[in-house]
């Protein structure tokens, strides 16, 4: 018997619902697995705005400093972004939430199910075989680099750095990762115009003389978008800077057919963070619609994080098997249409 404690952060919108099916679906494999974890949990995002003037509440902070692992919903709310220049925003409680965890790379899984085939944009031949991994860098660059104005506020700018550490520490990651899958690496960037680029080349090819049973190939990051629809299976994994991991894992995340089913993780020195990839979806919140699969197999990266390996593998099982009965919610055009409530209810039951 082992005890967890787990920040549930279930934020805005959707967020709170998918969370709770999450939670109903780790509950089945703690007693099966005899396991005890505790929640607590803590507003973030637009909801902490309402309650308390700020994003990322101390006590929020505080509660995650000492927990074992964080399940994280989703930020954000219509009115902030009809306002780009509000003072407070929901997605600062998120960056600083990173920054202070130390959560520096965000480990982003993208599969096509074989059921799910047709719902992808793409031809199901481009689809079957697509299996990769896209490693963020997500602590650094042009997210946390110095920004402002001047000449009276008529010149904009943001800078990307990146230090020798917070380089080498993702692509050690990023190699470690492409051995325990298919052995193949790609670094993203844009080395053809930024130094900072530069270094992460040559950072890169410094650490591949230790890595050599992993093949490593470099690429563009415009070409690297088109690839990802043109031929996205010949990826494994992917490591790239915090911006281009952002945008290339947008556009990956829509390949297997729904947002819904996608799980991230954001790990670093400290406790890990586990969260859907979608965002909070307001006009859905509170409409039992939600599919609760990605914020479910977040919590399956929850436990392989807390070397709970076999636990992670019967929550896995459970989504596959149950996908693969054609039940889903809307988003999934499944066979047998269900809500976010009664899908959750089919996963818990599969394990
Ligand atoms: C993500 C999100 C965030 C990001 C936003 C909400 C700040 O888009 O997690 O990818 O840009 O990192
Ligand atoms: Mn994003």
């Amino acid at each position: 018997m082992s005890n967890f404690n787990i920040a549930v952060l279930d934020g805005d919108g959707i967020g709170p619902e998918v969370i709770a099916e999450a939670i109903k679906v780790l509950d089945v494999i703690s007693k099966k697995f005899n396991h005890h974890f505790e929640y607590t949990y803590a507003p973030v995002g637009a909801v902490a705005i309402d309650q308390t003037g700020d994003p990322l509440p101390e006590e929020t902070l505080a509660l995650c400093k000492r927990s074992d692992a964080l399940l994280f919903g989703a930020i954000g709310h219509p009115r902030f972004d009809n306002d780009p220049s509000a003072k407070v925003r929901p997605e600062q409680g998120l960056l600083k939430l990173r920054k202070e965890l130390g959560l520096f790379a965000n480990l982003r899984p993208v599969a096509g199910y074989d059921e799910l085939v047709d719902l992808s944009p793409l031809r199901p031949e481009r689809i079957r075989g697509v299996d990769m991994l896209i490693v963020r860098e997500l602590t650094g660059g042009i997210y946390f680099g110095e920004k402002g104005r001047k000449d009276d506020g008529n010149t904009a700018y943001d800078t990307c750095t990146y230090t020798r550490l917070e380089i080498e520490r993702i692509v050690k990651m990023a190699f470690n990762e492409a051995r325990a899958r298919r052995g193949k690496l790609t670094l993203v960037d844009k080395a053809n115009v930024m130094e900072s680029s530069r270094l992460w080349r040559e950072i890169t090819r410094e650490l591949a003389r230790e890595n050599e049973d992993v093949e490593l190939n470099f690429m563009f990051v415009d070409n690297a978008a088109m690839q990802l629809i043109l031929n996205p299976a010949q990826f494994d994994v992917i490591v790239t800077s915090n911006m281009f991991g952002d945008i290339l894992s947008d556009a990956s995340s829509v390949l297997a057919g729904s947002l819904g089913l996608l799980p991230s993780s954001s790990v670093g020195s400290t406790v890990g963070m586990f969260e859907p990839i979608h965002g909070s979806w307001p006009e859905g919140a509170g409409q039992d619609r939600a599919n609760p699969v990605a914020a479910i197999l977040s919590a399956g990266m929850m436990l392989d994080h807390l070397e709970l390996r076999e636990e992670a593998n019967a929550l896995r099982l459970a989504v596959n098997r149950t996908l693969a009965e054609g039940v889903g919610t809307e988003d999934l055009r499944p066979r047998e249409q269900l809500g976010t409530r009664a899908f959750g209810d089919r996963i818990a039951a599969a394990v």
